[in-house]
């Protein structure tokens, strides 16, 4: 871009750019919490997430001084959970001996836990001025365009090409404006699909729009079907409480309560699925009982299919966390404080409001009945319905 369509860019965002809470307030702590919560989420979902957060967490010492299961709570609903655990360690980190000390430079971000080149290079930018760029969803597709990258945006030299290209163009000590204008370009103009580009302040220098090939940029590698787990889930009853269990931090929903359960395996039944789980994870061997409904979610590379069954302590064994952290026997009244995954909570939320069978998305808005199964709350009571 030639000085005079960078001008035009800054020009662009001073007089369109969006108004987010985060921009309210550009210190380090709003900036990092905002740009790790923005990570393959959409700033709709972020909005209210880091409003509560701020009043729950409003600076790096609450967030040091909070539990790890107050800030995964905190964080429920937003997904990639490592990133809550990974925000608390490295608050911890940044106030040291009871001094704050935020980090002033990309390389010096990217040395905490969690803080990979993007959320270095936007802090960097946004909270500390610094020349950086920081490569997201948005920039990638502006930039892809405006120089019509023909290879995948993702890959090592569609990465290397577009830095390169965006930092010859970033004016000096502009980086937060420069950053943030393509950003909003991104979102509002410069669109996935339809893009407005006779809206574009920077249309005269856009080689894919000279090239009428905005419809191909940017190039993604294909991105194959993603595969379908089942599972099945125990809801466990012992004096009017169940049992819910803490997977183990580092993995896939880490540090989250679960009803305890796992994956079928080929040719096996639900039911069998779920005594072996049992017995592999608690040590327990378990009458199946009534199905208490189905429940899916789509994470970003799996679907997934939760079938949640009522089921019964067999021979007095206690169960032990021998693949969990901890146990824990709760009133469903009370399990809103434990952090879970949007499958866990949904069925936990079924406890508390006892509704009969159904299928349900853990998403609320995508929730639909599957074949055969009722989808509302009615129907026969928890406690006493078998199958
Ligand atoms: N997406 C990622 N970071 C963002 C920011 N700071 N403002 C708007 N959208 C974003």
């Amino acid at each position: 871009m030639p000085p005079s369509q960078a001008a035009a860019l800054l020009a662009w965002y001073r007089r369109h750019a969006r108004r987010l809470p985060w921009r309210d307030h550009p210190d380090p702590y709003a900036v990092w919490i905002s740009e790790v919560m923005l990570q393959q989420t959409r700033v709709e979902t972020v909005i209210p997430y880091f409003k509560a957060w701020m009043r729950r967490f409003p600076g790096v010492r609450e967030l040091a001084g909070a539990s790890v299961q107050q800030v995964l709570r905190a964080w429920e609903g937003l997904g990639y959970y490592q990133r809550a655990v990974n925000l608390h360690r490295a608050a911890r980190q940044i106030l040291s001996n009871g001094e704050v000390r935020w980090p002033q430079t990309a390389s010096a971000w990217r040395a905490l836990p969690g803080v990979g080149d993007y959320t270095a290079a936007a802090v960097a930018a946004l909270a500390f001025g610094k020349d950086e760029i920081a490569l997201d969803g948005n920039l990638r597709r502006v930039l892809a365009r405006w120089i019509d990258l023909p290879v995948d945006v993702r890959s090592p030299e569609g990465e290397r090409r577009l830095l390169a290209k965006a930092r010859s163009l970033l004016p000096a000590g502009k980086g937060a404006a420069f950053n943030q204008a393509l950003m909003d370009l991104g979102a509002m103009i410069c669109t996935p699909r339809a893009p407005m580009c006779e809206r574009c302040p920077i249309r005269s220098g856009c080689l894919a729009r000279r090239r009428g090939t905005q419809g191909e940029r940017p190039v993604r590698a294909g991105r194959g079907r993603v595969p379908h787990r089942i599972v099945a889930a125990a809801v466990l009853r012992r004096g009017g409480r169940v049992l819910i269990a803490r997977r183990p931090e580092g993995g896939l929903l880490g540090g989250l309560w679960e009803f305890p359960g796992g994956k079928r395996e080929t040719g096996e039944s639900l039911e069998a699925c779920l005594r072996r789980e049992l017995r592999e994870e608690l040590g327990i061997r378990v009458e199946v009982g009534e199905s208490l409904g189905a429940f899916e979610h789509a994470y970003s590379h799996f679907s997934v299919t939760v079938h949640a069954f009522a089921c019964e302590l067999l021979g007095g064994v206690v169960p032990r966390a021998l693949e969990h952290t901890r146990l824990a026997w709760i009133a469903p009244g009370r399990l809103s404080v434990y952090p879970m995954g949007k499958i866990d909570r949904a069925i936990a939320r079924c406890l508390v409001a006892a509704p009969g069978r159904e299928s349900v998305s853990a998403d609320p808005r995508k929730r639909r009945p599957s074949a055969g199964a009722r989808a509302g709350g009615e129907g026969r009571g928890v406690k006493r319905s078998r199958r």
